[in-house]
């Protein structure tokens, strides 16, 4: 018999199912540079909601009455609940949260009021992790799967004058997830980037792309545009430094047009940006935009059509202090430390960081590894495993579309291979060269050890082959490295994507003594004198930039952080490998590579 309704929460166990609907992904963003954003940042009223009872009971229908007008017995009392500060990773809002894997949620009011007949609103959450629900007004908003990429729902039918809020988010770590349960960094949980209310033209432009076009002449731009309804339209590209004012066709919404222009190029060393403009109608967007070639010729990466090695270093998106929710002057100091380092490239790892990482070094000149969390051992047989995967890809691909600093797109790091794993990240690598045929495709691949060569069949399917070998830690025979050189014969750049080794700073000892400053030095030294001198390594980004909270760390020297960055976690302390890194990369900056 069907239990009484007041007791369904009770008694029903799938109670997820009814939210796997309405989903943001990749085909519902909205184009946003240069739009105002209305920022429901600041105070939000929040509860640890450890078993979900928000999604069973329904708590954002807020039934205070039933049908007689009998008063009803409710769980939570929304406007009386504690506040947090939002964006945030609750992890380091207080102690008690520190290691709280699960659900929260959170809910604020906010008035709206339209400035036009036509206008649409969308809510924007630039990442919350990893499941996030939204609730308006007593009605159920949607879902986004994914813990690093932004979610966009198109919301103007549920607003009111005066709303109600709410956001579940549940940072639980599952297998079936993209990463799963087990990785090599902190889990933090809750709704970290911006919160943001878009106002657009009923009208408007849902997409728009422009890159130079990689043809080899550094001379013709192609602009695409697409409209949020399916109409033969006219938009108006305009660059007016380089003196274009360009009309752009569209049929049923969408139009592209390749433009010859001699823009002065991107590089690390010269960031030139350009400001451009679309309008269409009554909506116009802006976005400031390098123009730069990115290309592979047999072993070697050609930016500009000129052959570099890229001097990088390997970065996750933490802070000591704020968890993931870095402030833009954290980005900064990042950007500013990998270029104190002599760095012109950064792999910014295992997943994608805030867009602003990419804006600013359009701006401040540092090439980028962008890359999804397919991490380790992944559900490879698993379709929506996939789904998740590929949707979290194109979400990222068309956040940083017009990002000059962006290079290349990486589809995973260290999964072992199997046919399932070959399939699974084969689908991906197709897909990000189908999204974007003006970056590389890369994965940080594991070495084959039984025959100890750089051999991995996902190799046909990347244009960049990204290397981890940890020769003089995880093998500690530091022959080996010398040895896979010679053995291997990679007819693609390689790029050493990991190397290092743990040091607590200021634990000293000798040259054999793992865990000193001494034994990373040591390793440092090794692996720069054996790498410098193989013709196919075309770049590295050793692991990594500072200290970093990994829950599977906890030796005496860890305590919790994996020791590998070359400065401490509070990024006060460079230890005496970052200038073995610096020395070397120096020196190829006066070789001019
Ligand atoms: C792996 C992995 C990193 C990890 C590192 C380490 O290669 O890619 O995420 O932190 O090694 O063990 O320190």
């Amino acid at each position: 018999m069907e239990p009484k309704k007041y007791l369904s929460d009770i008694h029903l166990g799938n109670y997820t199912e009814q939210y796997e609907t309405r989903y943001a992904t990749a085909d519902t963003m909205l184009f946003d540079a240069g739009r105002k954003q209305e920022l429901l940042n600041g105070a939000w009223n929040y509860a640890v909601d450890a078993y979900d009872t928000c999604l069973r009971q329904k708590w954002f229908k807020e039934r205070y009455v039933d049908e007689q007008g009998f008063s009803l017995p409710v769980d939570y009392s929304f406007d009386q609940w504690e506040t947090m500060q939002l964006p945030a990773s609750w992890n380091t809002v207080s102690r008690e949260f520190l290691l709280y894997d699960g659900s929260m949620v959170f809910t604020r009011k906010f008035s709206y009021e339209a400035n036009s007949a036509d206008e649409e609103v969308y809510l924007k959450i630039g990442a919350a992790n990893y499941l996030c629900r939204v609730f308006l007004n007593g009605e159920y908003v949607g879902m986004h799967r994914g813990g690093s990429t932004p979610a966009y729902w198109n919301i103007t039918e549920l607003l009111k004058p005066s709303n109600r809020i709410l956001i579940a988010v549940d940072s639980t770590r599952r297998p079936e997830q993209v990463p799963t349960e087990n990785t090599d960094w902190f889990n933090y949980g809750g709704v970290y980037r911006d919160i943001a209310l878009i106002r657009v033209p009923k009208l408007h432009i849902q997409n728009f792309r422009i890159a130079l076009a990689p043809d080899g002449t550094f001379h013709h731009i192609t602009a695409k545009v697409a409209l949020s309804q399916p109409v033969h339209e006219t938009a108006v590209l305009s660059i007016p430094e380089l003196g274009i004012q360009q009309d752009i066709a569209l049929e049923n919404g969408v139009g592209e047009v390749t433009l010859d222009a001699a823009p002065e190029l991107w590089t690390p060393e010269s960031p030139k940006l350009y400001d451009v403009e679309v309008t269409c109608g009554k909506d116009m967007v802006h976005d400031r935009v390098g123009f730069r070639e990115i290309r592979v010729q047999g072993t070697e990466i050609l930016l500009n059509g000129k052959p570099l090695f890229l001097r990088g270093i390997s970065c996750h998106e933490e802070s000591v202090t704020h968890g993931k929710a870095l402030t833009d002057e954290e980005r900064i100091e990042n950007i500013r430390l990998a270029k104190e380092l002599g760095c012109n490239f950064m792999r910014i790892a295992h997943y994608p960081h805030h867009e602003n990482m990419a804006k600013l070094a359009d701006e401040m000149g540092l090439l980028l590894w962008e890359e999804i969390p397919v991490y380790w051992a992944i559900r490879f047989t698993r379709e929506k495993t996939y789904q998740d995967a590929e949707n979290q890809l194109r979400e990222l691909i068309n956040r940083d579309w017009n990002r000059a600093s962006v290079i290349v797109w990486s589809v995973g790091n260290e999964n072992a291979d199997s046919d399932e794993r070959l399939a699974f990240m084969s689908g991906l690598a197709n897909r990000a060269h189908a999204e974007d045929p003006t970056r590389l495709v890369s994965a940080a691949c594991l070495v084959d050890a039984e025959e100890n060569r750089i051999k991995d069949r996902l190799e046909q399917y990347l244009d960049v082959i990204g290397v981890n070998e940890y020769c003089g830690w995880y093998t500690p025979d530091f022959n080996k490295l010398p040895e896979l050189m010679i053995n291997s014969a990679p007819t693609k750049p390689v790029i050493i994507t990991e190397f290092g080794a743990d040091a607590l700073k200021g634990y000293h000892g000798t040259t054999s003594d793992k865990g000193t400053e001494e034994y990373q030095v040591h390793v440092y030294e090794q692996q720069i004198e054996t790498l410098r001198k193989i013709s196919y390594v075309k770049g590295m980004t050793p692991w990594i930039l500072y200290d970093f909270r990994c829950p599977r760390r906890t030796g005496v020297l860890q305590k919790y952080y994996n020791r590998k960055g070359l400065l401490s976690e509070d990024k006060t302390y460079k230890k005496p490998a970052f200038y073995v890194l610096q020395k070397f990369y120096h020196e190829l900056e006066k070789e001019g590579r």
